[in-house]
């Protein structure tokens, strides 16, 4: 392993490790200027490779998405800002994908070409590359508290409506005090945590309230209406 790349690794549940950097959007000082929103900062490996064109050109056509349930998106490479500008701008001028054409990257891409911040935050992995960031996600909570981390190799695009459902998932377990079991989506039960208590455990066992079903005396979920859900996390501006 080369020695100049043994960084740290950020842990859920941690503060997200700040930094000021350049973007194609301005200066930024993460996470402060995100603070009240959720923000995903993402790695990609290179600029106009086509893994990551792909990546960016679904980010951007999802980007309103994102924001209307209040998260934001920030997106870093080890490229200089001149290199991410060309690129956008290809895209833009140049690309047309699976429907997606004339497609404008709105939010900060991160030039990183110091790796400063690849380091910090765990995005450079010496056994995949030396040279470039492996697809690291970062979900961060408006208090600036990493919430999930998922990591790709270089060569496996990243499925964009998962991160969405990430994104929902959070906010559904913090609004409502709930886990959300195996690929829940929005109108699926929701787990109930745990009791901690034998009296409850039993008396949830019990229950007749008909939203709430238990298979075991550790395993109760309740119904959550899909409006409620999203009226809860999905804030149109
Ligand atoms: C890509 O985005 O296509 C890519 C980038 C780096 C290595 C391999 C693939």
């Amino acid at each position: 392993m080369e020695e100049n790349l043994v960084v740290s690794m950020p842990r859920i549940g941690d503060k997200a490790p700040e930094f000021k950097a350049v973007t194609t959007q301005g200066n930024i000082i993460f996470p402060a200027d995100y603070a009240g929103s959720w923000v995903i900062l993402f790695s990609h490996p290179a600029d106009f490779t086509p893994v990551c064109t792909s990546e960016f050109m679904t980010f951007a056509t999802m980007e309103q998405q994102f924001a209307d349930a209040n998260c934001k998106l920030v997106g870093l490479s080890v490229d200089g800002l001149y290199s991410h500008i060309a690129w956008l701008r290809t895209i833009k001028d140049k690309i047309e994908y699976k429907g997606m054409k004339d497609v404008e990257v709105k939010f900060p891409l991160i030039e990183d070409i110091t790796m400063e911040v690849a380091k910090k935050y765990g995005m450079m992995m010496p056994g995949e590359s030396s040279t470039k960031a492996v697809r690291a996600v970062f979900v961060i909570d408006p208090k600036g508290i990493l919430r999930t981390i998922i990591y790709y190799p270089l060569s496996l695009g990243r499925n964009f409506d998962e991160l969405y459902r990430v994104v929902i998932a959070l906010q559904t377990a913090d609004a409502f005090s709930v886990a959300t079991p195996a690929d829940w989506r929005p109108g699926d039960d929701v787990i109930i945590p745990t009791a901690g208590s034998c009296g409850v455990a039993k008396e949830r066992m019990e229950s007749k309230d008909e939203n709430i079903k238990c298979y075991d005396w550790f395993f109760c979920t309740k119904k959550l209406d899909k409006e409620t859900v999203l009226k809860t996390v999905i804030r149109k501006k």
